[in-house]
C-alpha cells in the first residue's frame, strides 16, 4: 500500500513512525511519500521517507486501488482546511494506531484518526474523523470526541466527557468527569476543565479561565 502523508514536519513524522511500526508488527510492507507546502523536497531526518512536493502535487502519485492518505497535521483548523482541499481525490484516510498505544473494547475510531505511542483509550469511547491523540494522551470510558479534535501530549480526558468539533486540548491538560468542551475551543497546556466550557474560546489555568475575560479584568 502506498501512503501519501499530508504534512512533513515533526508531527507528520511521528504519525508516519506509528504507521511504519504498525506495518512492521503486522508484517505488511508500506510505502511512505510526504507532501508539504512548506518543507522543501528531500529526505527527512527521521529516515522514514522523503518530501516529494507540495500538497497539491499528491494527486500525481495515486496508484489506483492501492493508495491511502495519512493526516500528518495536529492543528485543528489546518486539519479542516487540508482534508477539505483533498476531498476531491476521494481516497480513503488511514486510521493510525501506534502498536504501543492501548485501545480497549467498544472504542470507535473514525477515519483519519491518529493514536500515538503510550496513549490509552479505555472503553466505550467514540472518536470522530481526523482526531489526534498525541503521545501519552488519555481518554477514559464513555467519552466522545467529535471530528478534528486534538489532544496534545499527556492530555487526559476523564469519563463521560464530550469534546466538540475542532477543540484543541493542550499538553498535560485535564478534563474532570462529565465536562463538555465547546467546539473549536483551545485549552492551554496544563489547564484543568472543571465545568462546561463555551465554544470558540481559549482557556488557561487551574481551574480553566477564559483568557479573553482575564485580559479584560487585567
Ligand atoms: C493557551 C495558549 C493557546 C495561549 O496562546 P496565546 O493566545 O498566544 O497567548 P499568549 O502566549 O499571548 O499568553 C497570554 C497570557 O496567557 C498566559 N498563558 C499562556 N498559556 C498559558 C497556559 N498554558 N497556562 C497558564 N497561562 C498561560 C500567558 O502567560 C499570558 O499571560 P499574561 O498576559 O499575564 O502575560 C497557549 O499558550 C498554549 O498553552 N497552547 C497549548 C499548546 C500545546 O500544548 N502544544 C503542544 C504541542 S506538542
Amino acid at each position: 500500500m502506498r501512503h501519501l502523508v499530508i504534512g512533513a514536519a515533526g508531527h507528520a513524522q511521528e504519525v508516519a513512525w506509528a504507521l511504519d511500526a504498525r506495518a512492521h508488527a503486522d508484517g505488511r510492507p508500506i510505502e511512505l511519500l510526504f507532501f508539504d507546502d512548506r518543507v522543501p523536497p528531500g529526505p527527512l531526518a527521521s529516515g522514514l521517507g522523503a518530501v516529494v512536493g507540495a500538497v497539491d502535487t499528491a494527486a500525481a502519485y495515486v496508484l489506483p486501488g492501492a493508495t491511502e492518505l495519512v493526516l500528518g497535521i495536529a492543528l485543528p483548523h489546518l486539519k479542516a482546511a487540508l482534508t477539505a482541499r483533498l476531498a476531491a481525490l476521494a481516497l480513503p484516510w488511514t486510521t493510525v494506531v501506534h502498536p504501543a498505544a492501548i485501545v480497549g473494547p467498544n472504542v470507535c475510531l473514525g477515519a483519519g484518526t491518529y493514536v500515538g505511542a503510550g496513549a490509552v483509550i479505555t472503553v466505550n469511547a467514540r472518536l470522530g474523523r481526523f482526531v489526534t491523540i498525541n503521545v501519552h494522551g488519555g481518554v477514559a470510558h464513555d467519552t466522545t470526541l467529535d471530528d478534528l479534535v486534538t489532544l496534545h501530549p499527556y492530555a487526559h480526558l476523564s469519563g463521560n466527557v464530550h469534546v466538540g468539533e475542532g477543540a484543541e486540548i493542550g499538553a498535560g491538560a485535564t478534563a474532570i468527569p462529565g465536562v463538555d468542551i465547546g467546539a473549536w475551543t483551545v485549552l492551554g497546556a496544563g489547564c484543568v476543565a472543571v465545568r462546561a466550557l463555551a465554544r470558540d474560546r481559549t482557556y488557561v489555568g487551574v481551574p480553566a479561565r477564559d483568557l479573553k475575560s482575564m485580559r479584560r479584568t487585567g
